[in-house]
């Protein structure tokens, strides 16, 4: 076979192949030929170190066991759905009809793709906040939006700058992506800032695709959604999963639910694409919401105390840690050592075998910083919080 490279540009759709690959790819295939790559601690991947609790991976297996092997309606799982409509309403103060406004998906992530896809026309504006999950830039342009990237900054302990926010606004905004707890910094909003969020989005017309994938995960005072508060639900697209809380990121089942026009329509692309999630896989999803409280909870809390290790670590080596509010990331300063991003993550992994990913994974303004995700076990964060103090000393001679 020919060399791809070599083969002509034309034979490539352009917009995807001008795709950057993922910063935290990137950085990973920068580093996989270091050896002794098993000695590596690695803060690197964002998923839980906990396997799945066994009364969920145990309804997989009696799904399997049953015969339960066909496909399920292309919407998911009718229990599934009805499910997850009395989780969100008890837990978010959210109402949503199982029957059209409620589709389940594989992972948030194609929750994510099928809304994106289901109300973006070409050159409609989509403002999102960064740092930010690395998928909402390709995502947008994937869909063939434009992205608008809204800065957060450390001062405001990453939140969002209503201010900032307004000024980004333009006739052809069509929708903004929010993400608290948020992946990379952990920041969180408040109700106040949620409200105003919520009043601009009514002023302007603008769609809310709200990305709870950590929201369980919060460690302060934990809000209702924004699709709870008045003429919200009819502008919300409301996108949760399984894969943090529950620790089940190998299942891949997530759920968007919404105004049945936007659900109907993403419900198209999922049945032309995907048919529907695995079935062993939603039973298990089923079993999780209805039994999986206490094993979630109780990884809340051991993610809480290892949060503080790391936190309180990084601090006394002299790298300022803002307190994350939720998720399961630390996003320190580098600032003080003098390096880049990419710079103290390549010698910190290189010299000391500790894997952080550079801030600029996330976008241009997580220069100066790092992701540690503390889904790690305590042992493995505080060696690293040890490495991390010899390591910034070392800077200083
Ligand atoms: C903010 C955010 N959204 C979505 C996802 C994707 O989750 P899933 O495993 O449900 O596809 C991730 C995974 O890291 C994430 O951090």
């Amino acid at each position: 076979m020919k060399d791809l490279k070599s083969l002509p540009k034309e034979r490539l759709c352009k917009h995807i192949a001008a795709l950057p690959k993922s910063g935290i790819r990137d950085f990973f295939e920068l580093v996989s030929n270091m050896d002794g790559d098993n000695e590596v601690i690695s803060l690197g991947v964002g998923e839980p170190d906990f396997v799945t609790p066994w009364h969920i991976r145990e309804s997989a297996i009696y799904s399997i066991e049953k015969g339960h092997t066909g496909y399920t309606s292309n919407l998911g799982l009718l229990s599934l759905r009805k499910e997850i409509c009395r989780y969100l309403e008890s837990d978010y103060g959210c109402r949503y009809n199982p029957t059209d406004e409620c589709i389940v998906t594989v992972g948030v992530s194609e929750a994510f793709d099928l809304a994106i896809r289901a109300i973006t026309n070409p050159g409609d504006e989509i403002i999102y906040i960064e740092p930010c999950y690395v998928s909402y830039n390709a995502e947008i342009r994937m869909a063939l939006g434009v992205p608008v990237a809204l800065e957060t900054r450390e001062e405001n302990e990453f939140s969002v700058d209503i201010e900032d926010l307004k000024a980004k606004i333009t006739p052809k905004t069509k929708a903004i992506v929010l993400n608290f707890p948020c992946n990379p910094t952990g920041a969180t909003i408040d109700m106040e800032q949620m409200k105003r969020i919520a009043e601009i989005a009514i002023e302007h017309d603008i769609i809310i695709m709200t990305d709870e994938i950590y929201s369980e995960l919060t460690y302060e005072k934990r809000l209702p959604s924004i699709a709870s508060l008045p003429g919200m639900k009819e502008r919300c697209i409301f996108l949760h999963g399984f894969s943090k809380a529950f620790a089940m990121t190998g299942f891949r089942i997530g759920y968007a639910c919404g105004p049945a026009d936007i659900i109907g329509t993403m419900m198209k692309i999922h049945q032309y694409s995907m048919m529907c999630a695995s079935t062993a896989a939603q039973e298990a999803a089923e079993e999780a919401l209805k039994n999986g409280r206490k094993n979630m909870e109780k990884m809340r809390e051991e993610y809480r105390q290892r949060r503080n290790v790391m936190v309180k670590g990084f601090n006394e080596a002299g790298l300022k840690c803002f307190l994350p509010r939720g998720a399961f990331y630390t996003f320190p300063s580098i600032k003080s050592t003098g390096l880049s991003s990419k710079e103290f993550a390549l010698r910190f992994l290189e010299e000391h075998k500790v894997a952080v990913i550079p801030g600029t994974a996330f976008g241009k303004c997580g220069e100066g910083y790092v992701r540690c995700c503390y889904a790690a076990s305590m042992e493995n964060i505080k060696e690293a919080v040890r490495r991390i103090g010899i390591f910034v000393n070392s800077l200083k001679k």
